[in-house]
Order: C-alpha cells, then structure tokens, then sequence
C-alpha cells in the first residue's frame, strides 16, 4: 500500500508500477497524520522525501510505528540540513523559495531523535547524497511568484563559504551542489 495526500504524486506512482510491472500494489489518497489501518497491520512501513513538508513530524512518525507489526520494519528517508543553525536556515529559506510548501528541512539527530520519542532504539543509518546542478533545479522549481532570478542568486551566493551546507561550488559555468540524505531504519520490537 502506497498513500499521499496529493492525487498527482499518486498519478504519478500509478504510472511508475504500470510501467516496472507492479501489480502488488495499491494506493490510497490520504493524511500521513491519520493513516487509514488498523494497527500493526504492516511488514515494512517507510516514507520518503515527506517528513520536511510535515509541521508534527514526530506524530506522523508515530502513526508510521503504529501500523507495523511487531518486529516490523520502519524506513524514514529524508534530505538533512546542517547542525550549524546559520547554514540550516539558508537552506531551508532556499527550499521555501523553491518549493513553498516545504515546511523545513530538520537536521541528522531531529530524524533520529524520532525513534526515542516513540520508545526505539537508535536505528540504523545510511548515508546518500543526491547530486543536484542549479539549471536543472531551477527548470523543475516553483519558486514564490515565479521568482527563478532570485533563487539563482540564492544558490550562487551559497558557494562561497558553502553558506547552505550543500557543498556547492562552480564547475566552469555550471553550479553543483548535492542534498544529503540518510535512510534510517529499525525493526519495531514490541
Ligand atoms: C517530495 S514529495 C515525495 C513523494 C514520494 N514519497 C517520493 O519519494 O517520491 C513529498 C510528498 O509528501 C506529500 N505529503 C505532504 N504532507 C502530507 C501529509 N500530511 N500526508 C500525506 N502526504 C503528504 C505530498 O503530497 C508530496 O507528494
């Protein structure tokens, strides 16, 4: 079972396991905050790229724990801004521009706090990173107003000093940086 509050995402996923072949699937339009099943019903429970579009993140996370089995699984996956307050507020004033309705990109140990808020254990973390570079970012952006100019500059004024936590640096023309990722995990036991 798959849920999103957004009927396009779940177009979107539709479209995705048609086209792999996935027919094991469904999916539900839904509120991440009020999950429509009965508790302990799940194997694996994981979300990804949402909790920073969440304003109570550590209920939705809890909702997450209480519709897996015992022994479940739980899998958060999200980008993480930087532990230096400065940096994690450029970052997050970036992704407000690019995307208004994101709520806020929370540092490594918020994410991983969320497991001793419910009672677990520290999980298990994987890191990733996902490249980005700016004109592709800017083309799949929409910014307040449509402001891509000022986004632009947002992003360019971040390489020196790396002053978003992003790594971003000039490549010739061309402006790199990359989101930092990390999957958490834990088997529920219960
Ligand atoms: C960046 S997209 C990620 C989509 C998908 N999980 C993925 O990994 O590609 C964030 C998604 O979170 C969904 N979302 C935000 N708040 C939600 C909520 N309270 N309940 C359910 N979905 C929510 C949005 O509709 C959006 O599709």
């Amino acid at each position: 079972m798959g849920i999103d509050a957004t009927g396009a995402m779940l177009a979107e996923a539709r479209r995705l396991v048609a086209r792999e072949n996935v027919r094991n699937v469904g999916w539900h339009q839904g509120d991440a905050y009020a999950l429509p099943f009965a508790d302990g019903t799940f194997d694996i429970v994981s979300c990804r790229f949402a909790f920073h579009h969440l304003e109570e993140p550590a209920r939705a996370f809890a909702e997450m724990v209480r519709v897996a089995r015992p022994s479940g699984r739980i899998v958060l996956s999200d980008a993480f801004a930087s532990d230096d307050p400065a940096k994690a507020a450029a970052f997050n004033a970036m992704e407000r521009h690019r995307d208004p309705s994101t709520v806020e990109f929370r540092p490594l140990a918020f994410l991983v706090g969320l497991y001793a808020i419910v009672g677990l254990p520290e999980p298990e973390l994987r890191f990733y990173q996902v490249p980005a570079e700016r004109e592709r970012v800017l083309a799949m952006a929409f910014p307040e107003g449509g402001d891509r100019a000022g986004l632009r500059a947002m992003l360019d004024a971040s390489v020196e000093g790396d002053t978003m936590g992003l790594g971003a640096r000039w490549d010739g023309d061309t402006m790199r940086f990359a989101y930092r990722l990390v999957r958490t995990f834990f088997a529920v036991k219960r």
